[in-house]
């Protein structure tokens, strides 16, 4: 007799084991499969984002700019460094070990909130009494049953075609984020979120890197007025970003990577490299899952069919995170994890996409929620814009980080905020303020009298939001 569950979750990313968490919560038997392997062989819950995403990419953001302050940035504070190195070797086991204690905390959560946790494929096996027989296949194999089935199987890196990942020369996320040396020329293809990250990495490192970019504009869903700032930043960090352009043959060899291109003149151009990073996109996973055993439908991208309730085509399946549609983000995964336990269990589960923010944790960090000022413009809405430079913050003087701004978009008649976005310093945790005043509907004046601590960053969310009513204190 197989095993019985209420719910089954299928990969345990963020998106499946946040979605088992609140199923176990709401008083449900769970079980959660995920066939993620550590570098034993055993299991590293967490998915993508734990194991080669979010986590280890902000692990070696952190490190490369404590190296990049240390050699570049001291200086100006009176602190003078000589005899400065790199053990790339302890930053990796660094990272390494974050990574660990996140599969660990998982791990933990699991036994606290008494899931039921398999290592190995799930695959769908057939429509079964009491729900669906899910099949798993790891050291062992089993064949379990679950009423509702939550499919979290996340996404891989898109390869371009004819040039094959192989972690050696031509990398994914996964072999950008362990290259055991810094390579002297580092190319990126595609100047996405991973691009400008990655890039930024190797080369705080040391690295000349060149991404090149097939769109004519640089981050075209970010804000123009912010994306134009950030690119400006990252020209004169030396990140060299060509817009335009179209590649063509890459061969991959003992002596690293030689990929012809076109510029965006039409000029045939030719780069040599040590190592090629590949970031242009990613594809929802269904591999090895067996849709077709149960009849679950897929879109034209291969991703799981779902409507705006994460719900199916089959009764009681459901699918969440980067394997549906929507922006692959790790908290937009969790959102529809939570709202699908919770819908399981009869309640109103609701993720509001117009709230999901955006964050790219370059130097200056991006990040931004709700509508661009272009979208505004293309929807004929009437609005109004304020803006505020980090220039004239008396804390980002403090800082030595005064690049960037923070915008603000509200309805013209009603001030209600249509969109936040930040370029500057630590834009990735002010944003969240935004967040919530859109979630609450708030008007720009609203964020405008609310005390904001001084001397801190947010007071330039605080003289933005002025900015509307072109009443800033300070500029
Ligand atoms: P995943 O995290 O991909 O997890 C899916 C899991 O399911 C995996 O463990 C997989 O092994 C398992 N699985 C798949 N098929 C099966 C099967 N048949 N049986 C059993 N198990 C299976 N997002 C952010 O919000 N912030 C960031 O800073 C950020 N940084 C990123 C950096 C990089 C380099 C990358 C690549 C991504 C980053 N992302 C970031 C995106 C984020 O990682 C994803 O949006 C998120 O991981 C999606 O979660 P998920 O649960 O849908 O899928
Ligand atoms: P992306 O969608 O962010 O960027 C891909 C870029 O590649 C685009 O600018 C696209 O125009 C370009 N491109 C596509 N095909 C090309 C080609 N043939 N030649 C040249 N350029 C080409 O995808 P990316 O960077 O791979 O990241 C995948 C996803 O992972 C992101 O969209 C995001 O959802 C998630 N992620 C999130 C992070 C965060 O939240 N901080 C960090 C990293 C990844």
């Amino acid at each position: 007799m197989s095993k019985q569950f209420d719910v089954v979750v299928i990969g345990g990313g963020p998106g499946g084991y946040i979605a088992a968490i609140r199923a176990a919560q709401l008083g449900f038997n769970v079980a959660c499969i995920d066939e993620w392997k550590n570098a034993k062989g055993g299991p590293a819950l967490g998915g993508t984002c734990t194991n080669v995403g979010c986590i280890p990419s902000k692990a070696l953001l952190q490190s490369s700019e404590h190296f990049e302050h240390a050699g570049h940035g001291f200086a100006d504070h009176g602190i003078n460094v000589s005899g400065l190195s790199l053990d790339i070797g302890k930053m990796l086991a660094r990272k390494d070990q974050v990574v660990k204690q996140n599969n660990d905390g998982i791990t933990y959560l699991f036994k606290k909130n008494k899931i039921a946790s398999f290592h190995g494929r799930g695959s769908f096996v057939k429509a079964a009494e009491g729900g669906y027989e899910i099949k798993v296949a790891g050291a062992a194999e089993e064949t379990i049953v679950g009423k509702h089935i939550i499919v979290a199987t996340g996404s891989n890196a898109r390869a371009l075609p004819g040039a094959a990942f192989d972690e050696e020369n031509i990398l994914s996320n996964d072999g950008a984020l362990r290259m055991g040396a810094v390579p002297k020329k580092l190319a990126l293809i595609g100047s996405g979120v991973i691009g400008l990250e990655m890039g930024s990495v190797w080369r705080r490192l040391g690295s000349e890197v060149t991404v090149l970019e097939a769109l004519p504009t640089f981050l075209g869903a970010v804000d123009e007025q912010i994306a134009k700032e950030a690119k400006k930043a990252f020209d004169k960090q030396g990140l060299k970003i060509e817009l335009g352009v179209k590649v063509g043959e890459i061969k991959s060899g003992k002596k690293g990577v030689s990929i012809a291109w076109t510029n965006a003149k039409g000029e045939a151009q030719t780069l040599d490299v040590d190592k090629l990073i590949v970031s242009i996109g990613r594809v929802p996973n269904t591999i090895g899952l067996n849709p077709e055993a149960v009849g679950l439908a897929l879109d034209e991208r291969g991703a799981i069919n779902v409507d705006g309730d994460c719900k199916t085509n089959l009764p009681n399946v459901w699918a969440i995170g980067d394997v549906v549609r929507g922006p692959m983000l790790a908290h937009k995964a969790e959102e529809e994890g939570v709202a699908v336990a919770e819908r399981i269990a009869g309640q109103h589960g609701h993720v509001n996409f117009n709230t999901v923010p955006w964050v790219i944790y370059t130097h200056p960090e991006i990040a931004w929620v709700g509508q661009t000022e272009q979208q505004l413009k293309a929807e004929g809405r009437a609005y109004k814009a304020g803006t505020f430079p980090f220039l004239a913050n008396g804390r980002a003087r403090a800082l030595g980080d005064t690049t960037g701004m923070v915008k603000f978009l509200a309805d013209a008649t009603t001030d209600e905020i249509l969109g936040v976005h930040m370029v500057g310093p630590q834009v990735s945790e002010l944003i969240s303020e935004a967040v919530v005043a859109m979630e609450f509907k708030a008007s720009a004046e609203d964020i405008a009298r609310i005390c904001h601590a001084h001397p801190s960053l947010s007071e330039a969310t605080k003289e933005a939001a002025l900015a509307v009513d072109k009443r800033t204190l300070n500029f």
